[in-house]
């Protein structure tokens, strides 16, 4: 049997070269931004059960982690912190106290590094002791009087040297309010990446184990999305865009690569996505028992997120991915 084929695809697939000539999408560690945990006291890694691989890092122990990212070509990190709940109130009042533990690691880590890429985290939880991204009145999630923490909160982060604000509340109107409160402290300077189609999803799980910040009572079904919705990502990014965000981020990532592709086709600047910490946990948990390849489907993962059309991605493989692409 021989077919008259004029267009045979096989053929652009024959050889590595070849593949490699064709090939549209790569992920480079310049691509990703490395979430990590940040924990107050010395000399302390304290690992989380569920994310193999992943640590609460004391401040001085952070460094030297920055320190082997930096040297692996992965420049660019989002830190969370995870505080004691006697630190926690009902206000997140900590959470702009210039001697809290993440300020003064923003102000050492920027000392250290002045050429990484920071970015925080601008929501209440971590320091609210309902677990709440919001301030809760009355078993509701207020969203007004919450805009006026997370504005406090930004300053304070800008303050301390922060490149990149990451509001992931989910609040409606922050980012504009966020915007001209750094605009009049002269902080035009510093970006905003708008947790823009941030979804109450399941896939969550392990970050708020890594924090301690699950919420004390019901879920964020208020304020996060319904995962079964999508035209409402439109609506939220069209917002975020409007009121000045510099990139758009949907989150979680693998199960919303249809969101990542309609905003890429909507907006003009770059989208970013959130490989969350369940999405980490179901790769390491299959690749424990041998039942898939860990360095194969992670790297497939990456790809796929990166052709979907997110430009940048945030993942908990990023520094084991870097070290894999340095010795390529
Ligand atoms: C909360 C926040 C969450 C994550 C980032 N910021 C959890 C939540 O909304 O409950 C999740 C990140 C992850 O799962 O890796 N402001």
């Amino acid at each position: 049997m021989k077919l008259e084929l004029p267009r045979r695809p096989r053929r652009n697939r024959k050889s590595a070269v070849i593949r490699d000539l064709v090939r549209e999408h790569e992920v480079t560690a310049s691509d990703l931004i490395f979430p990590m945990f940040l924990t107050a006291g010395q000399s302390i890694q304290h690992p989380i059960a569920s994310m193999p691989g992943i640590f609460r890092f004391s401040e001085d122990l952070l460094l030297n982690e920055i320190e082997a990212c930096m040297n692996l070509g992965l420049k660019s990190f989002a830190l969370f912190p995870h505080l004691e709940d006697s630190f926690k109130d009902s206000m997140a009042t900590i959470s702009y106290n210039k001697n809290n533990i993440y300020l003064k690691a923003i102000r050492t880590i920027k000392k250290h590094f002045p050429e990484c890429v920071l970015m925080t985290d601008v929501a209440l939880d971590p320091y609210s002791s309902d677990g709440h991204d919001g301030i809760v009145k009355n078993g509701k999630i207020i969203n007004d009087e919450t805009i006026d923490v997370l504005c406090k909160m930004s300053l304070a982060q800008a303050e301390a040297g922060a490149d990149i604000l990451g509001p992931s509340d989910m609040m409606d109107g922050r980012i504009g309010e966020i915007r001209s409160v750094l605009e009049e402290a002269g902080f035009s300077e510093t970006s905003i990446m708008s947790y823009s189609a941030k979804y109450a999803s399941a896939f969550y799980g392990p970050f708020r184990e890594a924090l301690d910040s699950a919420p004390k009572n019901g879920d964020k079904k208020t304020y996060q999305m319904d995962p079964a919705n999508q035209a409402e990502a439109l609506v939220e990014a069209e917002l975020d865009y409007d009121e000045g965000a510099d990139f758009l981020m949907v989150k979680p990532a693998l199960a919303y690569l249809d969101v990542i592709k309609l905003l890429y086709d909507n907006f003009e600047i770059p989208i970013a996505a959130y490989q969350v910490s369940g999405e980490y946990a179901m790769v390491k948990a299959a690749a424990a028992n041998g039942w898939l390849d860990e360095v194969k489907v992670r790297n497939e993962m990456l790809t796929c997120i990166k052709r979907s059309g997110a430009k940048i991605i945030l993942s908990y493989f990023a520094k084991d991915f870097a070290a894999w692409k340095k010795n390529q």
